[in-house]
């Protein structure tokens, strides 16, 4: 830790006193840290303890009203390299989730660039509310890490969950992230997307119904674990803006295996969700086809393999993960796609369960490696699944 910069945020509930003890084994550890505190929290704990134990003044208002001096959140933010609130309540989060800036500490927040880190801590009742628990949701998919409320005795002196995590517990989520973020930091992650459009002629395309949902929120669940990712998409409704994401438009699969080709040396982690067409009119009529004829044929080529072509082309050793999607024997088919596109791990989606595949919200998986291991997960939001996808390429990665 020695070096790391800690922004500590502090709020106003009664676990603001254990912060003492957060920022002294912060300090042992040889971090720097700074402190925000919200007005509410210095009925908690006096900003005169933190700022000592600190060593650095603390922050609680825009301006100090003795020296008319404006306080940086903008700065703040950039010096952190991550952003710990702690305790947070319930009224914090909500503020967070929703955009709500009516302090220095939430003002910070919303201008940080690196991770922020909450804990929570409140009454029970508070804790399993649903509005909580929504706002919580939120936060997670913008990309906060939380560190669980324990159970135990509540200062309403009722038993539940709402404590927040030991200061001790704290200092290891710390560390362990600052570890994984240094380690991530500098990987960089591919991804296909999408369907592709063959064109006939200049008005009509050979397509199919892949929304792109599964590759964008692949690319959303790489970008909130601090991975750098480009993005490979065929024509979708969908759109993504991140400083860390190159996103790359394409229509047809021979354009979609020229812009993976143009990065595939740079990449350390290929993900391959598009849903390539595997065929494409061999040629495109330069003019509208018009409909003279009572039948007509449209004779097709095969498309490049996209996947295959980077598995047999990995200049860096890179982790190579693609899908199946199959609709019988499926097990059977992903294994030899598996074996045959020479893959680390392969996904496979099988239309045989009514609620995954195109178009849809939800998604089952199977992932599968060489060694014949069958990871099976619960029907899950897309969402969810990509975090799924993602933590597993983690771990053999590791
Ligand atoms: N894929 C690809 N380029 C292609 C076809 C497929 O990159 N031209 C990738 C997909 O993105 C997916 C995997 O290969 O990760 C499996 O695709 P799928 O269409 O299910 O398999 P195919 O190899 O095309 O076999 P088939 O259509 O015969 O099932």
């Amino acid at each position: 830790m020695f070096g790391k910069r800690i922004l500590l945020g502090i709020t106003g509930g009664i676990a603001a006193y254990k912060i003492a003890y957060l920022i002294r084994y912060l300090k042992k550890e040889g971090a720097e840290v700074k402190c925000i505190m919200t007005p509410a929290s210095c009925d908690f704990i006096s900003p005169l303890v933190v700022s000592t134990l600190s060593q650095n003044p603390v922050a609680i208002e825009f301006w100090n009203k003795q020296t008319g001096v404006w306080m940086n959140h903008v700065e703040l933010a950039l010096w952190a390299e991550l952003f710990v609130i702690a305790p947070a309540t319930a009224n914090t989060i909500s503020k967070m989730a929703n955009g709500g800036c009516d302090n220095l500490l939430l003002a910070t927040y919303l201008s940080m660039k690196t991770k922020t880190v909450i804990a929570p801590a409140m009454d029970l009742d508070m804790y399993q509310h649903p509005t909580f628990k929504r706002n919580l949701a939120q936060l997670i998919e913008d990309g906060v890490f939380v560190i669980p409320a324990t159970s135990g005795e509540l200062a309403s002196g009722l038993e539940g969950q709402g404590r927040m995590e030991e200061p001790e517990q704290i200092l290891e989520f710390i560390k362990s992230k600052l570890e994984f973020s240094t380690a991530l930091k500098n990987k960089k992650v591919l991804i296909t997307a999408g369907p592709t459009y063959e064109a006939i002629d200049p008005v009509r395309f050979i397509g199919n119904h892949s929304s792109g949902k599964m590759g964008f929120e692949l690319a959303k669940a790489c970008l909130s674990q601090g991975y750098h990712v480009t993005l490979v998409s065929g024509p979708t409704n969908l759109e993504l803006v991140h400083s860390n994401l190159e996103l790359i438009k394409i229509e047809s699969a021979e354009e979609m295996l020229s812009a993976v080709q143009s990065v595939w040396n740079q990449i350390n982690i290929g993900i391959f969700a598009a849903a390539v067409a595997d065929y494409r009119p061999n040629k495109k009529a330069e003019q509208k086809i018009k409909k003279s004829e009572s039948e007509m044929t449209i004779a097709l080529v095969k498309n490049p393999d996209i996947l295959r072509w980077a598995s047999d082309n990995r200049t860096n050793n890179q982790f190579v993960l693609g899908f199946a999607l199959e609709t019988n024997n499926s097990l059977e088919n992903a294994f030899s796609k598996l074996y045959g596109k020479n893959l680390d791990l392969i996904v496979l989606n099988s239309l045989e369960n009514k609620e995954a595949g195109f178009k849809k919200d939800t998604n089952k998986i199977v992932i599968l490696d060489k060694q014949k291991t069958q990871i099976e997960f619960e029907l899950k939001s897309k969402k969810e699944v990509a975090v799924d996808i993602i933590n597993t390429i983690e771990k053999y990665l590791m």
